[in-house]
């Protein structure tokens, strides 16, 4: 396999990012060459830059009305796109530039609690008010619709009844920073 680079977009703490740098450092084929942020207080930015990541700071003119990002991403050798944590809907242009190369993780058993507006912890409140027995995560392909294209992998955990939506959310994290990293590793050298 040739060598692959990705590009991490986060919009927050970026620990999934943090994971998936980890998982990367040292691997023969496969490096996270950059890491985007809609949001420059992102803290996910932090650290991308502790393992020397390189960084971008992007507005919303430039990712949606421009072809400037599909233009840093060319520049940088990008393969892969992961997003983790990203909240923008991805545009047309990028998805057309980066066909099935484009990566998400949902924090529940998606097509259940998706779509828009449901990230964050709004997701786990939902599925706490639902009073649903498991829940999980939800690795899939992007494509111009939230939380919509080809499902890679799901994982359950159990929900107790007297589960808070924190603890919801803890369970659900640690599922995503187990498996997302392992997860992205076998879509990139099966494609
Ligand atoms: C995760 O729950 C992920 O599933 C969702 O956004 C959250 C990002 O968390 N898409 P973090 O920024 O990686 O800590």
């Amino acid at each position: 396999m040739s060598l692959a680079r990705i590009a991490i977009f986060i919009s927050g703490s970026g620990s999934n990012a943090e994971k998936i740098i980890e998982h990367f450092q040292n691997h023969e084929s496969i490096k996270v060459a950059l890491l985007l942020s809609n949001n420059a207080g992102a803290y996910g930015l932090q650290r991308a830059a502790r393992y020397n990541i390189a960084t971008l700071v992007f507005n919303k003119v430039q990712f949606r009305e421009s072809d400037e990002i599909i233009s840093v991403l060319r520049a940088a050798g990008i393969t892969h796109i992961v997003l983790a944590g990203f909240l923008w809907l991805i545009p047309q242009n990028l998805i057309e530039a980066f066909p099935n190369r484009i990566i998400n993780i949902h924090p529940a058993l998606l097509p259940k609690f998706g779509g828009k507006g449901m990230y964050g912890m709004r997701v786990h409140e939902a599925v706490k008010q639902a009073g649903e027995s498991e829940t999980g995560i939800t690795i899939h392909e992007v494509n111009a619709r939230y939380d919509d294209g080809e499902i890679l992998s799901q994982q359950k955990c159990r929900v107790e009844k007297s589960d808070s939506p924190e603890q919801i959310a803890a369970k659900v994290q640690q599922l995503e920073h187990q498996y997302y990293p392992q997860v992205i590793e076998k879509w990139i050298t099966s494609s």
